[in-house]
């Protein structure tokens, strides 16, 4: 490893204590590789109205309309709501009947490889069918989206824009209705796939840092809080945060044990990982599966590929970090109420309730008060907004 310890100062003339951080050049090539924001946007190949007007537009009055549930009752965005950053702001989850899992928010799901918290699914039209038919959630069927479609004109008619035919049109009787279903779910994606979070104090520093090789952009570098600056030091460094949360989007998009309880009640459990590529196998909404517009793509073919390994037990994906301090509460199942909360697991973490087979990354980092603080003004300079 080379230490090159030096090859950064910021000099923070603002603060009274003359705060000097330096990073290490690998610590500064993570810094940077959390940027730039936003990503550069691509069409979701297999969604033929990915980035289609038509489709976004039903899409978007799709996922505030209650008549598509089963009883008329729950909507996506009762779930995912707007005013909270397309989260419920409940522990766990409540459609139809209560779930195990906490609500995630939208922000960012187009550069998503997998969805839900164990996975399931590899798309973002088959992540937004799956809580269409769940019987906790929505409990709906292909002929219920068909027969919603057909008794509004307006959704009718940016169907046949969006798809150029009649909903229904390709009932068959091997999907049940699907294919409408399926359009329903392309659709969803499509409005959902135009919500990107804006830029933050965070990208504006890397950006300032990325500017000049040696130095960075000193004036537009100490725009950047005092604290947030310390609380990127240790995300990068003692924190090895970056391992799991790293890019743009701060996460790896793969699936590991952060020692939160997998328990749901007494002898029950979320298998997690384990269980959502056992849900994945036999799932028709995949990439490379018959309802995908382009299932012979790399990406497809990297997901079909997708192993199951002993330490998928329990695991969950790694969230992104983007406008995380809107949207709490945190984990899985919702177990941590604050950032602090979730600051402080990592900080007082127990190892022995790690898998043994596990990444063996993290370890008790016995933050101070001060500390704890620095990390918090970090994660905070990750949001778009300082408040809902
Ligand atoms: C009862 C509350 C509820 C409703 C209603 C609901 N969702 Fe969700 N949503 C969730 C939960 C909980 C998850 C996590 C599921 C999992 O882990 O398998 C989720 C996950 C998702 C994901 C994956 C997000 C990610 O980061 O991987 C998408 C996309 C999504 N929902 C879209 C929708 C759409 C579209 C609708 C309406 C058709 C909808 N949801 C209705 C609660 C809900
Ligand atoms: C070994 C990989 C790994 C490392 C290292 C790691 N995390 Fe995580 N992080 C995860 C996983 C996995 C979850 C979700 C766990 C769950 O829900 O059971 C998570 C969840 C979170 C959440 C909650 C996000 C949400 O929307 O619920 C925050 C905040 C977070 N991590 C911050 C951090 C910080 C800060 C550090 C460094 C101190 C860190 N993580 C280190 C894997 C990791």
């Amino acid at each position: 490893m080379r230490a090159m310890f030096v090859a950064l100062l910021v000099c923070l003339s603002m603060a009274a204590s003359a705060a000097e951080i330096t990073f290490s050049s690998a610590q500064r090539a993570t810094i940077l590789s959390h940027g730039p924001w936003p990503p550069r946007i691509v069409a979701d190949p297999s969604n033929r109205v990915s980035g289609n007007g038509a489709a976004i537009a039903l899409g978007k009055r799709l996922f505030s309309d209650p008549r598509l549930s089963s009883t008329g009752t729950v909507s996506c965005a009762g779930c995912h709501d707007e005013a909270k950053d397309f989260t419920d702001g409940r522990r766990l989850a409540h459609g139809l009947m209560p779930l195990a899992r906490n609500t995630p928010t939208v922000w960012n799901v187009r550069f998503n490889r997998w969805f839900g918290w164990a996975g399931a699914v590899d798309t973002l039209w088959g992540a937004s069918v799956r809580p269409i038919l769940a019987a906790d959630e929505m409990a709906a069927t292909g002929a219920h989206a068909v027969a919603l479609l057909l008794g509004d004109g307006e959704l009718t008619n940016l169907f046949v824009s969006a798809f150029g035919r009649q909903p229904g049109a390709t009932f068959s009787n091997e999907t049940g209705g699907d294919d409408t279903l399926v359009a329903v779910g392309k659709a969803l994606a499509a409005y959902q796939e135009t919500l990107v979070t804006r830029r933050t104090p965070f990208d504006d520093f890397r950006d300032a840092l990325a500017r000049d090789s040696d130095n960075g952009d000193g004036a537009a570098m100490k725009r950047y809080p005092a604290a947030a600056l310390r609380g990127l030091k240790i995300f990068v460094g003692q924190g090895r945060c970056s391992v799991c949360h790293l890019g743009p989007l701060f996460t790896n998009g793969e699936f590991d044990d952060a020692g939160i309880s997998y328990f749901t009640g007494p002898g029950k459990v979320d298998k997690g990982r384990y269980g959502g590529i056992g849900l994945f196998r036999l799932s028709p909404f995949t990439r490379h599966g018959k309802y995908s517009d382009r299932p012979d793509d790399a990406m497809a073919r990297l997901t079909q590929g997708v192993a199951l390994r002993h330490r998928d037990w329990g695991a969950f994906r790694v969230p992104s970090l983007r406008n995380v301090a809107l949207t709490g509460p945190y984990m899985h199942n919702g177990s941590l109420a604050t950032l602090r909360d979730v600051v402080r697991h990592y900080s007082e973490i127990d190892v022995e309730r790690l898998h043994t087979d596990g990444s063996a990354i993290l370890r008790p980092l016995h933050l101070s008060p001060e500390e704890i603080d620095d990390l918090l003004a970090f994660l905070a300079s990750l949001s778009d907004r300082t408040s809902r």
